[in-house]
């Protein structure tokens, strides 16, 4: 399978006289792929019924005269404002029971039936037209869902929607009041019909009836997303299904969507991503123009995981993006860098966001590959470069095989909104700590394969689980049988699919190979925390505790008030803290040696990855280095010295 640039485009924002060059200079750039048409609807439909298809039409055919190949978008994410006065339930509606406005994008509601109805008219229309074009080799359907907090839904529709499903899932209302526990506090209920949304309440409202909420709505994502895969793979045969998902975005099950599709993608915008999430000051400062060093893997190794064929990124940051608190410029190299970064991971393609900068409108301030008076701007160059590579590359390698690690860790969406929604403790925040988990590994030198909870788990020499509080019940069978080494989390275990404390207490299911019981937890505020130590290497353990009891457990670490910080049962460790990054390290690379790996501690800012029998070696740090165990190596793109934000490709030894 090759490796290909793509870039998106909007003809629509453009005079149909600049097509032309446009398309000539793609082509000459070495891009392969352009994607368009995600936000055409008040272009394609100005009002009901009047189809305006000759621009669309055109603009293939320029990008296809010019040897592009075309993904074509549905442009569901943004119903026009005649399609919104025309119905009164496609407005989305908040946790204040407010309706969402007209104005910007995805305002619609995923329950709404005028909208799925409206949404399938238009789909099947462009299936109709363009299924069979042969310059459009896929189709990306709606562009991320989700985004701006638009998952949940708290509409009537929403709510008559919501008592099905729950029907569906429990079958009778007394399994309902026994699954959640509703006497507590009168909540006992009588017939679906009476159950609201869980919004409004006076203090908070039942955990089990929010959980149920989230998954519903993460459903309803699944349903409208199945029903747009179907009627194009009606008209479209043989052409990729994709969605672009978005980085770290956890709000609804990705692995179900993804399932339905060939391929799964998702937009890489590394400083937007570092301003905007949860990292401390000092690391947004520290990564200001780099972006963190494990957080676009992190999401490539996510996707990878549940892409049938190679994963995407569909929008590759060009430049400064404009949505962030603050919006640093990257530095030179590092859109070379994320490139061949997401190549490094398994991309099939990197496509960048966008072709070029438009001067009005809410994203006038982000950067593209060109600068709004059409001059390549340094993305662009860069991009240029990536695409001299890639030929170079495969000219030495060949096609490059997809990746894959000795270590998995499992990831789970329910985990996020069960613990936002049970918190305990207000900064237990699972995808945050998923992620340490993660770069903690990737700072060891060690590939990973991020993997659904019920994937397989034979190969694997180390799984690590982070806190999962919903433990299937085959999990631990097969864990055993995978023959690796495991590390469970703090607070895995911890709850029954309903919510509850399981009857023999946490962990749970998971007592049946790790012999322990937690007897009491405490969350711990930020500016406490306790310290622990293993072997002679102190730490610091944060956020959260599990005090352990058990028998036939070993105690490989403790707190400094002597209760058990990590324990052991064969194979298979409990952390009973979320420690610092150093110590988590630490622990993993004695774990990981146990399990034959060979952990190295790479120089900050390195990161390594294997893909098809070459290393890709990346330089985040502002510091030139010199590649550990490199000597000699047969090298392809770089050498030995990597410069500030350089990338080095050479061959494994041995392949
Ligand atoms: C993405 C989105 C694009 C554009 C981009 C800006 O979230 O899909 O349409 O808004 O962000 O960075």
């Amino acid at each position: 399978m090759s490796i290909r640039l793509g870039v998106c485009y909007y003809p629509e924002h453009w005079p149909e006289a600049m097509w032309e060059s446009d398309a000539q200079r793609m082509q000459a750039l070495g891009i392969k792929q352009v994607r368009i048409g995600e936000f055409a609807w008040s272009r394609i439909e100005p009002s009901p019924g009047d189809l305006r298809w000759e621009w669309l039409d055109r603009a293939i055919e320029v990008l296809a005269r010019h040897g592009l190949d075309v993904v074509m978008c549905t442009p569901t994410a943004t119903p026009p404002k005649w399609l919104i006065d025309r119905y009164d339930d496609v407005l989305a509606v908040d946790a204040n029971g407010r309706k969402r406005a007209f104005g910007s994008r995805r305002h619609y509601d995923f329950s709404s039936d005028s909208y799925f109805e409206e949404s399938q008219r238009i789909v099947r229309l462009l299936g109709q037209r363009y299924g069979n074009h042969p310059a459009i080799t896929a189709w990306q359907l709606d562009n991320e869902y989700g985004c701006h907090q638009t998952v949940v839904s708290y509409s009537a529709s929403a709510q008559r929607r919501f008592r099905a499903w729950l029907r569906a899932r429990y079958g009778t209302i007394d399994a309902l009041n026994t699954a959640w526990g509703t006497v507590f506090w009168s909540m006992e209920y009588r017939s679906f019909d009476e159950i609201d949304a869980p919004i409004g309440t006076v203090t908070e409202a039942h955990p089990s009836h929010r959980l149920d909420y989230r998954r519903f709505a993460s459903d309803e994502v699944v349903r409208y997303n199945r029903m747009q895969v179907e009627i194009l793979r009606a008209h479209a045969p043989g052409r990729v299904m994709v969605h672009n998902f978005m980085q770290m975005f956890v709000e609804f099950d990705h692995y179900p969507v993804a399932a339905d599709l060939d391929v799964a993608s998702w937009d890489s915008y590394p400083l937007g991503a570092l301003e905007e999430m949860w990292f401390s000051p000092d690391t947004k400062a520290r990564w200001l123009r780099t972006g963190h060093p494990d957080f676009a893997s992190f999401n490539h190794d996510l996707y990878r995981g549940m892409s049938a064929q190679p994963f995407w990124v569909m929008e590759q940051q060009p430049g400064p993006v404009n949505w962030a608190h603050w919006n640093p410029h990257p530095l030179p190299g590092m859109v070379r860098l994320w490139s061949w970064e997401a190549f490094a991971h398994g991309a099939g393609c990197v496509s960048y966001f966008r072709w070029r900068q438009v001067p009005f409108a809410q994203e006038q301030m982000h950067a593209g590959l060109n600068r709004p008076d059409n001059r390549l701007d340094v993305g662009g160059v860069e991009a240029e470069r990536v695409a001299q590579e890639i030929v170079t590359v495969e000219q030495a390698a060949g096609a490059l095989a997809q990746p894959r690690g000795k270590v998995a860790l499992l990831f789970d969406y329910a985990a996020k909104w069960l613990f936002e929604i049970h918190h305990q403790g207000a900064d237990f925040h699972y995808p945050r700590f998923a992620f340490e988990y993660y770069s903690a590994l990737r700072s060891l030198g060690l590939d990973v394969d991020i993997v659904p909870v019920d994937a397989p788990l034979d190969g694997y020499a180390m799984i690590v689980v982070p806190p999962l509080p919903i433990v299937p019940d085959d999990l631990p069978g097969r864990l055993q049988r995978s023959g690796a080494q495991v590390v469970f989390g703090p607070r895995s275990g911890s709850k029954t699919e309903s919510l509850q404390i399981p009857t023999t207490l946490p962990p749970g299911p998971l007592q049946a190979i790790l012999p322990m019981r937690v007897w009491r937890v405490e969350s711990l505020r930020p500016n406490v925390t306790e310290a622990v130590q293993l072997d002679g290497q102190h730490g610091r353990a944060a956020h959260w505790r599990d005090l352990i009891e058990g028998e036939g457990i070993d105690i490989l670490a403790a707190f400094g008030d002597g209760h058990p910080a990590i324990v052991r049962h064969q194979r298979v460790h409990y952390l009973a803290s979320i420690f610092d990054a150093d110590f988590t390290a630490g622990v993993f690379a004695q774990i990981a040696r146990a399990a034959g790996l060979a952990p190295q501690h790479l120089p900050e800012g390195l990161r390594l990855q294997r893909r098809g029998g070459l290393v890709f070696a990346l330089n985040y740090a502002d510091a030139p280095l010199t590649l550990p165990d490199a000597d000699g190596a047969d090298f392809i793109v770089g050498g030995p010295e990597l410069a500030p934000q350089g990338v080095a490709i050479y061959r494994a030894r041995g392949a």
